[in-house]
């Protein structure tokens, strides 16, 4: 049964069905890349450019991709709950904000904007490939960096406590495609069984909170999330 308010949680899991690489699967973005050369704030340090190029050639693929159903249902729960729905995203690359979701926590920032080396300044970045890496601040002539969260880093607090309580009230909570390893992101799911909620987990692999939620529904989540939503959406 269906209860709001509801909590949604995704990882790179709900973009691997529209052919975005995922980072700890066979094949994933961490097989053969040093997380320390291309994703702390150390290695941008080394070198702009390396890391630079290691954002850019991501962003070139998530531009060829395109959101999957899993995405779209999700825009339906929105549509359908409004305020007693939240969306709290690991990922950074765009693909809900494409599917149409409207209001988006992103734990990891994103891919699609550029962020001022010296004054933290934001800039709004969609082309792909860049023209010249490292990019540069149009404003001051600075280096920009990738607007993520690096390893190392702190995620930004206003949205990481805004995600805190949704799992604290939501009723039921609903973790697509990860892993569950990166903290603090993983501590919501923990959050929302402490408080009480129904937590259905999506992912075709079982993981540690596997044995802890209400449901595990094993699958792709571009079939999966979808059909489970469309059994459940009306028994509110
Ligand atoms: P992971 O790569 O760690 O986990 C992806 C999860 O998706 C795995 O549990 C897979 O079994 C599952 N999965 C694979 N294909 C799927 C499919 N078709 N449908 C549903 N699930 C599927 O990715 P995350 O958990 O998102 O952080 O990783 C968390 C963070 O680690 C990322 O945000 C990133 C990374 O380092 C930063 O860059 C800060």
């Amino acid at each position: 049964m269906l209860k709001a308010p509801i909590l949604v949680l995704t990882g790179a899991g709900i973009s691997a069905d529209s052919g975005v690489s995922t980072f700890r699967d066979a094949g994933g973005l961490w097989e053969g890349v040093r997380v320390e050369d291309v994703a702390t704030p150390e290695a941008f340090a080394r070198d702009p450019e390396k890391v630079w190029r290691w954002y850019d050639a991501r962003r070139v693929q998530v531009a060829s991709c395109v959101p999957n159903a899993a995405h779209r249902a999700v825009v339906e729960m929105e549509d359908q709950f409004g305020d007693q729905f939240t969306l709290v995203t690991q990922n950074v690359d765009g693909l809900h904000e494409r599917a149409g979701s409207r209001h988006i926590h992103r734990l990891h920032g994103s891919l699609w904007s550029t962020r001022c080396t010296r004054d933290g300044r934001r800039f709004p970045q969609t082309e792909a490939p860049l023209p010249t890496l490292p990019p540069i601040c149009p404003e001051c002539g600075e280096m920009l960096r990738p607007d993520v969260v690096w390893f190392g880093e702190l995620l930004d607090r206003a949205t990481m406590d805004a995600a805190a309580r949704a799992a604290e009230r939501a009723r039921t909570v609903l973790v697509i495609g990860t892993s569950g390893v990166v903290y603090p992101a993983a501590s919501l799911q923990l959050i929302a069984l402490e408080h009480g909620a129904h937590v259905v987990e999506f992912n075709p692999e079982r993981t540690a909170l596997s044995d802890l939620v209400a449901e595990y529904v094993p699958g792709r989540a571009a079939t999966t999330v979808p059909s489970w939503w469309q059994q459940n959406r009306s028994a509110t």
